[in-house]
């Protein structure tokens, strides 16, 4: 198993080979109710025929053009994700990690076109994870990841929900960009509060700080709205997406405000593949469900799955607390949740573990009313053979301090 590949992978044996909504079949034909959807990220589910005919058709037309050259969907992609979040104009990237580091960029450029080029760090959340590429694992928070590759940029990280800290950085920082995620995924589906959302707009807009929301996995509608900002009535100066916009296929996109549109000059930044025929076809499948109500699932199942969730919390000692909104939720357990996540997929569903002890619980957008009641029924078994109240033995991945606010 994984000859020739290197080795950052610890993967399940299963070998998947199709699925069909929020299920995937592995080569023995077993099924298993995916709420994992690819790390938040397959929407439509598995499967979804609308996404096939639009691959079939684009691949049989032109796959790939290069920036060098126009395709129709370029343009409507990104005037429709403009309009879902208040931006301007946006930069389309094949990742996650390479749409955090447009923003990165975008930022330190905003600070030479306003002349204080000085102002070249930046600040973030104990928590918080950005990716994996150099910039934006410098404000990856976890330091498991960071340390084998030291130096990076200069990054300097507050509690969440710790207002007062996070004035007393920016103040003194002078930094290119504050760069939060309105729900921490990785950090263990930890939604920050509409007031401190609201004072880290004010405190950016008061410091001339850059305020960055990295919505790549609480945004294109996992929470409920289109953006997990929209919840707290924040618009940021940049945001940047992925996993679920292009359905499945690799696509992410850095957009920004009016008053930064304009602030790479041409060949200042750049991509072959991003923003190519194919993944945009894909976006705009996606668009389309989520212009015809997608979101509207998102939110009745994630009442439901939450509903559920808390009807667990109160019959279970060892259920800690319940996380998120939408299709994006935590289960904190005290246990090591990826014992727990191991179990639930012997029995048949796909979570994961995410902070030590939360269950991440992302499922597709397209999730049914039976498939939530299954997999609650699913963790409700696994969950009633736990100990009581175990005290959890997985270390915390990325320690969050409880600042009273
Ligand atoms: C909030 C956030 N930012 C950035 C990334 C990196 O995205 P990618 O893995 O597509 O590079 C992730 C991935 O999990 C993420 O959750």
């Amino acid at each position: 198993m994984d000859e020739g590949v290197m080795k950052t992978y610890a993967r399940a044996d299963e070998v998947f080979v199709s699925g069909h909504g929020a299920v995937l079949q592995d080569s023995t034909g077993r099924e298993f109710l995916d709420f994992l959807a690819g790390i938040a990220v397959s929407a439509l589910g598995h499967g979804h025929a609308g996404l096939a005919a639009a691959l079939r058709d684009q691949v049989g037309k032109v796959v790939h053009l290069s920036n060098l050259f126009r395709h129709p969907y370029t343009e409507q992609v990104a005037t429709r994700l403009c309009t879902l979040t208040d931006m301007a104009a946006a930069f389309f990237t094949n990742s996650g990690t390479e749409a955090l580091e447009c923003a990165l960029k975008l930022a330190r450029k905003a600070m030479h076109v306003r002349g204080t080029p000085q102002r070249t760090s930046f600040v973030a959340l104990e928590g918080g994870f950005h990716g994996r590429t150099l910039g934006s694992l410098s404000l990856t928070h976890n330091e498991k990841y960071r340390k084998p590759f030291l130096p990076l940029q200069q990054c300097t990280w507050v509690a969440p929900e710790d207002s007062d800290a996070l004035a007393r950085t920016l103040r003194e920082q002078q930094a290119a960009a504050l760069v939060i995620e309105p729900v921490q995924g990785e950090g263990g589906i930890r939604e920050l509060s509409t007031g401190f959302l609201q004072r880290a707009r004010e405190l950016c807009t008061e410091t001339g700080t850059l305020l960055v929301h990295d919505e790549i996995q609480s945004g294109c509608g996992r929470t409920g709205r289109f953006l997990a900002g929209q919840h707290a009535g924040v618009i940021p100066d940049v945001v940047t997406l992925a996993k679920p916009i292009a359905a499945g296929l690799p696509m992410g996109a850095c957009l920004t405000t009016a008053a930064f549109a304009d602030t790479f000059q041409k060949g200042e930044h750049g991509s072959t593949f991003a923003g190519g025929p194919l993944v945009c076809r894909a976006a705009l499948v996606f668009l389309d469900e989520v212009e015809r109500g997608l979101l509207g699932n998102v939110q009745d199942r994630g009442l439901q799955m939450r509903a559920g969730l808390e009807g667990l919390q109160r019959e279970f000692p060892v259920v800690r607390e319940v996380r998120g909104r939408g299709l994006m939720l935590g289960l904190r357990l005290h246990h090591s949740a990826d014992q727990v996540q191991k179990d639930l997929y012997r029995a048949g569903l796909i979570v994961n573990c995410t902070a030590g002890d939360v269950l991440r619980i992302v499922p597709p957008f397209v999730v049914t009313e039976s498939q939530v009641k299954t997999a609650l029924q699913t963790l409700r078994t696994v969950i009633a053979k736990l100990p009581s109240t175990a005290p959890t033995t997985a270390p915390t991945a990325a320690p969050v301090k409880e600042v009273k606010k």
